[in-house]
C-alpha cells in the first residue's frame, strides 16, 4: 500500500444499488481526506474534524444499510451489523485518543480503514446486494403467491 494514494471508489465497488453506491463514494471520499491529512501531518483540530466526519457518516450509512438488509430479509444481518460495529469502534477509539492528546493518527489506522472498506464492500455488502437481486427475481415470491389466488 502506497502512502501517497488512498484508494478511491470505482465501478469495481458498484453494487448496482444507486443510493448505497453513492454513500460508499462519500465514505471513500471522507477516507481520502483523512488519509491526506494524516500524510500531510495536519493539525490536531483538522484531524479531529475529519475523523469525526468519517465516524458520523459511517454510522449513518451503516444504519441505512441495516435498514435495507432488514427490509429485504437478508439472513446474515446480525453478523453484518457486528462488522459495522467493529469499524465504528475502531474509528471512535482513534478519535478519542486524538481528543485526549495522542499526537497523531497512525498509518496503521489508514491500513485498517482501507482494508476494511475494500473487503467489506467487495465481500459482505455484495452478499446483501446479491440476496436482494435473487429475492426480486424469485418465482416463489409472495407477490406471485397472491397473484395466483386472485382471479
Ligand atoms: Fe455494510
Amino acid at each position: 500500500m502506497s502512502v501517497n494514494s488512498p484508494i478511491g471508489w470505482s465501478e469495481d465497488f458498484a453494487l448496482n444499488l444507486p443510493e448505497i453506491d453513492a454513500q460508499h463514494q462519500v465514505l471513500f471520499d471522507l477516507f481520502g481526506q483523512l488519509w491526506n491529512a494524516i500524510v500531510a501531518r495536519a493539525e490536531r483540530a483538522e484531524m479531529l474534524r475529519l475523523i469525526g466526519d468519517l465516524e458520523d457518516y459511517a454510522a449513518q450509512h451503516f444504519k441505512e444499510e441495516e435498514r435495507f438488509m432488514e427490509a429485504t430479509g437478508f439472513p446474515k444481518l446480525a453478523s453484518h451489523k457486528m462488522a459495522h460495529e467493529t469499524f465504528v469502534r475502531r474509528v471512535t477509539a482513534e478519535r478519542s485518543a486524538i481528543d485526549k492528546g495522542s499526537p497523531s493518527l497512525s498509518l496503521d489506522l489508514l491500513r485498517f480503514l482501507q482494508n476494511w472498506l475494500v473487503e467489506h464492500i467487495m465481500v459482505s455488502d455484495r452478499e446483501y446486494a446479491r440476496h436482494y437481486e435473487s429475492a426480486k427475481q424469485s418465482p416463489s415470491g409472495l407477490g406471485n403467491f397472491f397473484n395466483r389466488l386472485l382471479p
